[in-house]
């Protein structure tokens, strides 16, 4: 069985990967420089929620699941994974390229790379000019990582595995490494990779902010978008497509929406005006609880990204929290899947339950179904 390498192996992508492959039997070792969920992973506390982690882990653990923070025992793995964060930001570029040039010079002659990081093109240009690259003979393909977090270890084998290589004898090569561990995998070029990564992130954006320009639009004419919606899609099966409104955030779609217009050559403006449909919505949002709430105390439930996460990155929930702050509302914020480790000032609902009838449910996790709501003037973002 192969000896695997992840770096970054104690983020949201690496760590649920990392159990599943040393539970199918390979010998993992996670490579992260983040100390603390380190040693949380070490003792069997998974560092964030992902449906399963926690058995999942314990069973890794169990069968021998390697941790180091440093690469130094790099060179002893057939495959090196990489997961680390990404983004078209210079400082994350930066960072990309300082890591691969490391592990590169610690890797093993004749081993070979899984980019599962979200990459553009010219980190992989980047990348394929490394000179111990070539002269290691080291193997690359792009093999990005496409589950919906909280569903990882469901979507590992449930997805097709997507790989990007420069030829046939790689491809045959970065198949079996994943065939072994039972996923399905489909051959194309790099390029093409590259683009099926962002594409399908930036499509979910653009499609959730489509929806959300049309309701911006019902709402400048003076009209109820929610009750236009739901009679527009009573027994009208052409409309089953059609996202709900709501809030788009979260680590990836705005971020992939981004590197997705820096990495290629875009005639027209369509896509940009994507990000002043949110910035109008997030206004008219805001405008809203002024008209509807009668003082400037707000309960707000829901700081994540999306229900029954406890991830709070690029969370348009918490946009809305300073948004509202802004405009001279005091936001008691409420949720219950927001770690003690996150810096954001948090309440119980009973304790500020009396402090205002004003309520607005911005990510609608299944807890807040259980909350007395009875007496409150009550606005709800998203279904
Ligand atoms: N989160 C998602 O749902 C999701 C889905 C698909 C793809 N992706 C992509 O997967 C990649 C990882 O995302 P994530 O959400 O897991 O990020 P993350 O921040 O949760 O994990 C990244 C990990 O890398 C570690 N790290 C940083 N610098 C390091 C270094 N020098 N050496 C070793 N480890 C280092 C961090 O400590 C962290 O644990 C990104 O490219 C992202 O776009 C994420």
């Amino acid at each position: 069985m192969y000896n695997v390498s992840v770096i970054g192996g104690a983020g949201h992508i690496g760590l649920p990967f990392s159990c599943f492959m040393q539970n199918m039997g390979y010998n993992v070792t996670i490579i992260d420089t983040n100390l603390t969920a380190l040693s949380q992973i070490r003792s069997g506390i998974a560092p964030f929620f992902e449906d399963g982690l926690d058995m999942a882990l314990a069973k890794a653990l169990k069968n021998g699941l390697n941790l180091e923070s440093t690469s130094d025992n790099l060179k002893q793995s057939d495959y090196t994974v990489l997961t680390i964060g990404t983004s078209s930001n210079n400082k994350d570029k930066k960072l990309f390229r300082k890591i691969v040039d490391d592990l590169i010079l610690n890797s093993k002659a004749g081993s070979n790379l899984i980019l599962r990081s979200t990459i553009d093109n010219e980190s992989f240009n980047y990348l394929k000019k490394n000179d111990n690259l070539k002269d290691k003979k080291i193997k690359v393909a792009y093999c990005p990582e496409r589950i919906a977090e909280g569903y990882a270890l469901e979507e590992i084998t449930s997805l097709p595995q997507i790989i990007g290589v420069e030829n046939k004898l790689d491809y045959k090569i970065f198949s079996k490494f994943f065939e072994k561990l039972n996923i399905k995998t489909i051959e194309t070029s790099i390029d093409n990779a590259i683009f099926i990564k962002l594409f399908s992130n930036a499509y979910r954006y653009a499609s959730f902010n489509l929806i959300n320009e049309f309701s911006n639009i019902a709402v400048h004419n003076g009209l109820d978008f929610d009750e236009i919606y739901n009679i527009a899609k009573l027994d009208y099966p052409r409309l089953d497509n059609a996202p709900h409104v709501g809030l788009v955030g979260g680590p990836c779609l705005p971020k992939d929406f981004q590197t997705f217009q820096k990495n290629y050559k875009i005639e027209n403006k369509l896509l940009e005006r994507f990000l002043v449909t949110e910035e109008y919505f997030l206004e008219n949002i805001v405008k809203y609880c002024k008209d509807f709430f009668n003082s400037n105390k707000i309960i707000q439930l829901g700081a994540t990204f999306k229900p029954e996460s406890d991830d709070i990155r690029t969370s348009t929930s918490l946009a809305i929290y300073k948004k509202l702050q802004d405009e001279g509302f005091d936001v008691y914020l409420v949720d219950p899947h927001v770690r003690e480790e996150s810096k954001i000032k948090l309440f119980n609902y009973e304790d500020v339950f009396n402090i205002t009838e004003n309520v607005i449910i911005t990510t609608n996790h299944k807890i807040f179904l259980n909350y007395d709501l009875e007496n409150k003037k009550v606005i709800k973002i998203g279904n």
